[in-house]
């Protein structure tokens, strides 16, 4: 019977028997929880900026594509491994394949990172609730950011505080570990009961504001209007397979220690389709609001919006503030704005960790609470350390390119090699997802993730790679390329170490005693057949 922390007594049973593993309350409690993890800042943050970035409506091809041929096939395959072999990301792929443990570890590194950068994302949105209410940036939000806000320095690892900073971060650590503790039913379930169903009404009421705004249009005719050359870069498509992963939490753990605490019976196809495509309605409807609100700005400033330039962090921290400024009730629609983007942000970060914590927890036998506060607090001091300064704007931007573009691919590559190629367990994996309820997975999925995902992700990743190589990331900004070399390729170097390392200290209960339901038509599954 597991307890509130989600320690189980079961699990101070005789080593080799299984943990009793915690659930979630029902369907609904998963669900709640699936959509806060993927809808986060990714939707709201990154998104109408990758777009922007990338040829505006043009990147709509390239990240549909990416949806349908990587994006809910992948979501399917991290459903099945976790629901499957019952564990977090390292317990999950070591039962599929003793070796594949570093691989699960390698997904814990990435949310590693991730989680570091994320967390400073949500505390700036933070300090925002509070800015937009007297609309603090008065009429240069740009000079507010950078100068008065983050106080950036020059490009470069720095260690010079910034107190605005350090502080939000620091109270945005306390709250997520804290419902961490509370283990999955009582602390996550019930933290995403409460932040969902209000991320939803405030969001719609932004969209449904922003699209009335005088102008909108001329912002969702540029946002829908595709830029058919872009479609030629291979960064382009690089970014929109990113945006994709990270969008969906799929590739880093997230939803395979999600899964993992859906019970036996429960439908994992038809739950993942909804997952996915309220995420992606999710994400274009920011689109929609960030375009329209850009077209309302231009059209007040009396200049044409592809005469706008703005990067990725500045559409939600100078853009909307700008806009803000500018529209009447603009303090109380900017409030809102910051909230959902911290309400998105929360319930994301909350999976985002668990993935760590959860990793722990099946390796060392910990509670739900030991584990949390193990693996959470030193990750905090590490991100106070590097991003609660002057440069951390740099390093974050550098991280989330490396982490995201070559990690996440890297880790989405690999899954796919290990499932099709290397275990041939694509078979056994659509037999899972199909002895349920819910949509029946066709062959087209093995074929899918077998084959087309590795092709297509490796020809872009290597792409990717040479341009990389080749010219350095944003020469313009970084222009001696070390934060680069440092920051970018040593986080990729960081999780492959974690990888490595976390692969030689002994499981507290041995993972390989797991038994795999038995599937009809399939062979009799015998004990320690899944090494
Ligand atoms: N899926 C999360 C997001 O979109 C990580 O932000």
């Amino acid at each position: 019977m597991s307890d509130s922390t989600g320690t189980s007594a079961g699990a101070a049973s005789t080593a080799g028997a299984p943990r009793h593993r915690e659930q979630w309350s029902g369907q609904l409690g998963f669900v709640l929880a699936a959509v806060g993890s993927a809808v986060g800042l990714g939707n709201i943050w990154r998104f109408p900026g990758t777009a922007y970035d990338n040829g505006g409506g043009a990147f709509l091809i390239p990240y549909l594509v990416a949806l349908a041929t990587a994006g809910i096939p992948i979501l399917w395959l991290d459903y099945s491994l976790g629901h499957r072999f019952r564990g977090g990301a390292p317990a999950a792929f070591r039962r599929l394949w003793r070796p594949s443990e570093a691989l699960g570890w390698f997904q814990v590194g990435i949310s590693v990172v991730i989680a570091l950068y994320y967390t400073v994302i949500i505390a700036w949105a933070a300090s925002y609730v509070v800015f937009a209410a007297d609309q603090r940036w008065g009429d240069d939000p740009s000079g507010f950011l950078f100068g008065t806000h983050l106080q950036v320095a020059d490009p470069g690892v720095g260690f010079d505080y910034v107190p605005g900073v350090l502080l939000p971060l620091i109270g945005v650590w306390i709250v997520t570990l804290l419902i961490l503790a509370g283990g999955v039913q009582r602390g996550i379930e019930r933290a995403n009961l409460v932040m969902i169903p209000m991320l939803v009404v405030i969001f719609l009421a932004i969209v449904i504001r922003s699209v009335t705004l005088e102008g909108a249009a001329d912002g969702l005719n540029a946002f829908f209007t595709p830029d058919w050359e872009a479609l030629a870069h291979p960064d382009v498509w690089m970014a929109a397979y990113a945006q994709v992963f990270f969008s969906l939490s799929i590739a880093f753990g997230i939803m395979i220690t999600y899964s993992s605490y859906l019970r036996r019976r429960d439908n994992l196809t038809t739950t993942g389709l909804v997952v996915g495509l309220g995420n992606s309605s999710f994400e274009l409807l920011a689109g929609i609001g960030v375009f329209a609100a850009i077209g309302y700005m231009a059209g007040q400033a009396g200049i044409a919006v592809s005469d706008t330039s703005y990067q990725g962090i500045g559409l939600a921290f100078i853009a909307f503030p700008q806009i803000l400024s500018t529209m009447p009730g603009g303090s109380v629609f900017g409030v809102l704005f910051f909230v959902s983007l911290l309400l998105a942000g929360m319930t994301s970060l909350i999976s985002i960790l668990q993935v760590v914590s959860a990793a722990f927890q099946d390796k060392f036998g910990w509670s739900a609470r030991r584990g949390a506060l193990s693996v959470g607090i030193p990750m905090a001091v590490v991100s106070c350390v590097l991003f609660g300064t002057t440069t951390g704007l740099y390093v974050l931007d550098v991280a989330d390119k490396f982490v995201n573009e070559i990690g996440v691919l890297v880790s989405a590559i690999a899954s796919a090699v290990l499932v099709g190629l290397v275990t041939r367990k694509l078979p056994e994996l659509q037999a899972h997802l199909n002895n349920r309820v819910g949509i029946h997975v066709g062959a087209w999925w093995r074929w899918d993730v077998g084959l087309l995902v590795p092709v297509v992700l490796t020809a872009i990743l290597v792409t990717g790679l040479i341009k990389l190589l080749d010219e350095g990331y944003d020469p313009a900004t970084y222009t001696d390329q070390s934060l680069v070399r440092w920051i970018g390729w040593g986080t990729v170097v960081v999780c492959a170490l974690i990888a490595g390392a976390s692969m030689i200290p002994r499981w507290r209960h041995d993972p390989d005693a797991f038994i795999p339901e038995q599937l009809p038509d399939a062979r009799p599954v015998t004990e320690g057949a899944a090494r």
